[in-house]
């Protein structure tokens, strides 16, 4: 066994004696969006650094826990904040928790984010599903010796986001009468934010939101054979005619605005997937 094999085993093995159910919806909420569990029935809070092996936040606006409840009718894992490769942590890191949860039982991953818009038509505080990524990183959490329990050595990344899932959120949206947006989510390595010219290259070559998460997460989840929902809060709007600062406060002041909506978003789209 390779040795993140044997952390994610030990992680695990220490979360199935404090939880006595299987997770089916595994949920990583990002900046700004981490209070939505208060509206969930919490059975269990585990902070990350009780957790072997997790890796804790450094940053201020992400809690560091892990969340177990229900929603609808469904038993969820909560990802209450993450951590970034621009923090120092390898990818691998990065992508531990994801296969924490599916070792667990998760089966449907919903990655949430707080993104800049690349778009000029979006809005503050209008959310995005994902409807495919590229990843600008610079590496990728598989790289090394493959994990085979987890998943194949070159898996397919023709669909990470499947379409039944984007539609089924796209009904919860039409039925709530939420405009939802749709486009491609560039992962960037960050901290630092995009130039002008950065800019206008990460809308030429296809993207419609910028952020430095979510990609890693969603490739070691695919690689793991789990279904990925993901959406992403439009934080800022980048115009490269007219470049602004970008103040990690209105970043989490924008997404906290959007937050009952998002919470409503999700619910709606679970009850769709119980039917
Ligand atoms: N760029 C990169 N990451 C981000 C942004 C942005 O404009 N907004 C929120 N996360």
């Amino acid at each position: 066994m390779s040795g993140i094999e044997e952390q994610i085993d030990e992680a695990k093995g220490f979360l199935e004696k404090q939880i006595p159910f299987v997770p089916k919806i595994g949920i990583i909420l990002g900046t700004g969006l981490t209070s939505l569990t208060e509206k969930m029935s919490i059975d269990f809070t585990i902070p990350y650094r009780k957790i072997p092996h997790f890796p804790v936040s450094t940053v201020e606006t992400h809690t560091g826990n892990l969340v177990f409840g229900s929603w609808r009718a469904y038993k969820v894992a909560v990802l209450q904040g993450r951590v970034h490769y621009y923090e120092g942590y390898s990818l691998q890191e990065v992508t531990f928790p994801v296969r924490v949860m599916r070792k667990l039982g998760v089966s449907v991953l919903i990655v949430t984010n707080a993104a800049g818009g690349l778009d000029p038509d979006f809005s503050l505080g209008e959310i995005m599903v994902i409807t495919d990524h590229i990843n600008l990183i610079g590496h990728n959490p598989l790289r090394g010796a493959n994990i085979e329990k987890l998943g194949i050595r070159f898996p397919s990344m023709h669909e990470p986001y499947p379409r039944d899932l984007i539609i089924g959120v796209e009904k919860a949206a039409n039925e709530l009468g939420i405009r939802l947006r749709k486009g491609v989510y560039v992962a960037v390595p960050g901290p630092s934010l995009e130039t002008a010219a950065e800019t206008r290259f990460l809308r030429t070559i296809g993207a419609d939101v910028v952020g430095m998460s979510t990609v890693p997460e969603v490739i070691a989840a695919v690689h793991a054979g789990m279904e990925v929902l993901g959406l992403s809060v439009i934080a800022n709007v980048n115009i490269p005619e007219s470049p602004a600062p970008v103040p990690i406060e209105e970043v989490v002041e924008n997404v906290q605005k959007a937050e009952p909506l998002f919470f409503n978003l999700i619910e709606r789209f679970l009850l769709g997937l119980e039917q």
